[in-house]
């Protein structure tokens, strides 16, 4: 059976979910999309699983209308500051990848203050993308490497990108029924399976997360070798 570190799930469908649950706001389904982050998290805690990576803003989402911008970015606010108990309770350290740089200055605070509060811990960690691009990571990267004058290889180049210390992606789920990645660990998705599934955020179950596992175990992974 196939060992399972770290899952990675792009978090598509909130606004398709909104407009067919007759909202008028896509914004409800970033709401109920944010209570599927918790049931999530506290499933794949209880199953131990160490990384549970989630695009929560990308680099492109800045295109969207200003207000749904800032209904995500209070959003963000909101769950970190609900949620903290929760990391506490359960032991889950909290991180993120993306350049947080762009974000208010309370937003920020707000991050470094709940990583700080759980860097201790050793169970789950949830690592959110947060204005997180695979081109704007690895261009970032490169150029610390240029800075430092030394060629890399392969290890040198994963200490160099946000995802350093992190294992490589075992499972890349996509809801929403789009068959792309979207920018999203680009490099760490190279022997990644991949999973898509029709099912919009907001309806995604811990139910078919199960089933994905379980389909994750079956598989054989060669990563180019032969068994
Ligand atoms: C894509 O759906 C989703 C996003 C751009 C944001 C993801 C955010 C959440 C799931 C909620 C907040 C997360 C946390 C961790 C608090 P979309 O809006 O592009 O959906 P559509 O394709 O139906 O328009």
């Amino acid at each position: 059976m196939q060992k399972l570190k770290h899952v990675a799930i792009i978090m598509d469908g909130n606004g398709r979910w909104a407009k067919k649950q007759g909202f008028m706001e896509r914004i409800k389904g970033h709401e109920v999309g944010a209570s599927v982050v918790r049931d999530l998290t506290i499933h794949a805690s209880n199953i131990g699983l160490e990384y549970l990576t989630l695009y929560a803003f990308s680099t492109e989402n800045w295109k969207r209308p200003l207000p749904e911008i800032s209904f995500l970015m209070m959003l963000l606010d909101k769950y970190l500051q609900k949620e903290l108990a929760l990391f506490m309770e359960n032991g889950i350290r909290f991180e993120t990848i993306g350049d947080l740089s762009k974000l208010s200055d309370t937003l920020q605070k707000r991050i470094q203050d709940t990583k700080e509060k759980t860097a201790h811990f050793d169970g789950l960690t949830q690592v959110l993308a947060i204005n997180y691009g695979s081109k704007d990571e690895i261009l970032r990267a490169v150029n610390k490497a240029v800075e430092c004058g030394e060629k890399v290889d392969e290890a040198g180049f994963d200490a160099l990108l946000d995802t350093q210390n992190k294992p490589p992606v075992d499972i890349m789920i996509r809801t929403g029924g789009d068959h792309r990645l979207s920018n999203f660990l680009l490099w760490q998705a190279a022997y990644s399976e991949l999973f898509f599934t029709d099912t919009l955020w907001p309806d995604f179950t811990i139910k078919e997360f199960d089933t994905i596992v379980k389909k994750f175990q079956k598989v054989e992974r060669r990563f180019g070798g032969i068994k």
